[in-house]
């Protein structure tokens, strides 16, 4: 079954029914997480994956390695709290001897990170991004209803001591809860190096208090940044992320990731393995391809491959723009009930990585 790793890729490139090439994997690492996000985990309790279905280190090399083939070339390793998993460091370097794969990222809460920075940063690991979003104690608390802000920015000091470059720092913009804290956070941003990210409040599944009216728009955060810095500059850049970047007049830069108000599916070339094995195209998708258990049933490189290019190649997904869409007849709401999510915990937004 196994090929050596680097061997030439001879495979062509998946490209899906728009035209849109296989690129990036997300890959999720666990459901769990040390935190409970409003926007993503209101919940206290959960329906876990069962431990036995979690894909090992190595079938999550192998099955990278067959993506690899196909045009994977950038892998964001998130979860729940990919931290949480127990020597991510190792799947780092084993994933980093796999030399089509260009950039190996994380994704991560930062609660954990003070004391796993240097070691990813040994194992390999390229980019950190952290999500914050806010340093206020009493209203992160609030927030994810734990007591960690502190842990949080002490993780976020220790990426840049590890030897990273580039830290990133994720905010969901909530109306009436972070908005005020936009000028702070791009503050502090430019204190420990990081470039942060404003993101729309999305009706990802997982996000059952969503409402139209606590989206703090891509509008609202420009009029926001505008009132302190003056003009801000649009940078013009090709590019797949879903970031669109500006600069400050002090030449400061910063992203808005505007998925809820001006979707950006038509590049998307991302798509998502849960922590058990199943593949999904989009953030919003219903239904994956399991992969788990071809994988588990000594399936050869060249079926995996067949069926991950049939996957990619049938994908018609535009989960945002199609939620959109729906605002134009007014029935923009939740998007997966509750008793639908105990039911399929990988509908949830933390099974399938953020
Ligand atoms: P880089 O460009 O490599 O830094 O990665 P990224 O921008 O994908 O980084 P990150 O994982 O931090 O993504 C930031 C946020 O953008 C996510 O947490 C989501 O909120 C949102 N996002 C990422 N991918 C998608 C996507 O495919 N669709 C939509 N609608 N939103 C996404
Ligand atoms: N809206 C926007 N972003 C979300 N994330 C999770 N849920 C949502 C949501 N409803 C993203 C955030 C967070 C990351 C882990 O997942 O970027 O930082
Ligand atoms: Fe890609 Fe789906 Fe997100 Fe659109 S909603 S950008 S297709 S993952």
């Amino acid at each position: 079954m196994s090929d050596p790793v680097n061997k030439k890729n001879t495979a062509m490139a998946a490209s899906d029914t728009w035209g849109r090439p296989l690129k990036a994997l997300r890959i999720s690492v666990t459901d769990r997480c040390n935190l409970r996000c409003q926007y993503c985990m209101p919940e206290e309790n959960y329906v876990w994956l069962p431990r036995e279905t979690l894909l090992t280190f190595e079938e999550i090399v192998t099955l990278t390695r067959v993506f690899s083939d196909l045009g994977v070339d950038k892998v964001r390793i998130t979860g729940g709290e990919p931290l949480l998993r127990k020597d991510l460091s190792t799947l780092i370097r084993m994933l980093r001897q796999n030399n089509r794969i260009s950039d190996v990222a994380l994704t991560t809460n930062g609660v954990l990170l003070n004391e796993q920075a240097q070691a990813l940063f040994d194992a390999g690991l390229h980019r950190v991004t952290v999500s914050l979003d806010t340093m206020k104690p009493e209203r992160f608390k609030a927030l994810t209803k734990r007591d960690s802000v502190e842990q949080v920015l002490e993780g976020i000091q220790s990426v840049g001591r590890a030897g990273f470059k580039g830290l990133k720092i994720d905010t969901v913009a909530i109306h009436g809860y972070n908005d005020d804290e936009l000028v702070d956070l791009i503050e502090y941003g430019k204190h420990v190096s990081a470039e942060v990210r404003f993101i729309e409040y999305m009706d990802v599944g997982g996000a059952t208090d969503w409402s139209a009216d606590k989206v703090f728009s891509r509008a609202a955060i420009l009029q926001t940044l505008k009132q302190r810095y003056g003009a801000i500059e649009p940078i013009e850049e090709e590019s797949s992320a879903p970031a669109q970047r500006f600069l400050l007049s002090d030449g400061t830069t910063f992203g808005i990731i505007a998925s809820t108000t001006t979707p950006f599916c038509a590049t998307c070339d991302r798509s998502r393995l849960t922590a058990d094995g199943m593949w999904y195209l989009c953030l919003y998708a219903k239904t994956g391809i399991d992969l788990r258990q071809p994988l588990r049933s000594s399936t050869s490189d060249q079926d995996l491959q067949s069926r991950i290019r049939s996957g990619w190649e049938s994908r018609q997904d535009r989960g945002a723009e199609e939620r959109k869409e729906l605002e134009r007849v007014n029935s923009r709401g939740r998007f997966i009930e509750i008793d639908r999510l105990r039911q399929d915990p990988h509908l949830e937004m933390h099974a399938r990585g953020g």
